[in-house]
């Protein structure tokens, strides 16, 4: 879509600076700048396509939607009201919670790695739905050694409570003594311990290194440092099959 001649304030608004009242009065104290230059005319109209404007020094893009990958550190809640510890939403910057970025799916507090963010709310679904099956990777570290039949049974199915059917692992491969790791097309609630636990094992700590072909390990995401995040660009959602 082509964004041509939009007011400045309103551009501001949409990518989560605040309301309509609020963008005015940061433009017109200053704050705001396009190609290097102090705009202090909030009605001035911009092709947003592609516009990149600084508010207080920092550089942001205009992004219609926007997608986002997290590093999640341990000790972080996938929620906006957390009850024991902080929120991963205080990981990103103010404006993109504004604006509406949601995580895509949650992982458990204790559990690391790769976590997607948007406001687009057909890539959420796209991503997350179980019809989909985008497949997540993690890497599990056991209280137990990992042993052939944990491996089979992961590999086979495993029965959890509450499920109609056994749950199987696409790939279950042991990397170390206690070190498993595994790829699962389905999202249900704690389901990686869930799975080992039934395989008779106990997961100490989860990561996950990927989702679909974007993964924290093979270069195709920038490097991210616990609690990082970027941005993703087209040849990224590519790689989770969207759109
Ligand atoms: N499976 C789990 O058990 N926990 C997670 O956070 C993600 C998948």
């Amino acid at each position: 879509m082509v964004f041509k001649n939009v007011q400045l304030d309103r551009i501001l608004q949409s990518q989560g600076f605040g309301t309509r009242k609020e963008c005015r009065k940061a433009i017109r104290e200053g704050e705001v700048k396009v190609g290097g230059e102090i705009v202090r005319d909030p009605f001035l109209e911009f092709d947003a396509t592609g516009l990149t404007f600084e508010i207080n020094e920092w550089e942001w893009e205009y992004a219609e939607q926007v997608y986002i990958a997290l590093h999640k550190p341990a000790n972080y809640e996938c929620s906006h009201k957390p009850k024991h510890n902080k929120s991963v939403y205080n990981l990103l910057p103010d404006p993109l919670v504004i604006r509406g970025a949601q995580s895509v799916g949650r992982l458990d507090v204790d559990t690391t790695g790769l976590l997607l963010f948007s406001d687009d709310g057909q890539f959420i679904h796209a991503i997350s739905s179980a019809k989909r099956q985008v497949t997540k990777s993690y890497r599990a570290t056991t209280n137990l050694p990992i042993d052939d039949e944990q491996i089979r049974q992961l590999l086979e199915g495993v029965q959890l409570v509450d499920e109609p059917e056994p749950v199987q692992a696409l790939t279950a491969k042991r990397v170390g003594e206690k070190l498993v790791e595994l790829v699962v097309d389905q999202g249900k609630y704690h389901l990686v311990k869930r799975m080992i636990a039934a395989a008779g094992n106990h997961v100490d700590q989860l990561h996950r290194f990927a989702v679909g072909g974007l993964s924290m390990e093979d270069g195709s995401l920038p490097e991210l440092d616990s609690g990082d995040w970027c941005y993703l660009r087209p040849k990224h959602l590519a790689l989770l099959g969207y759109p």
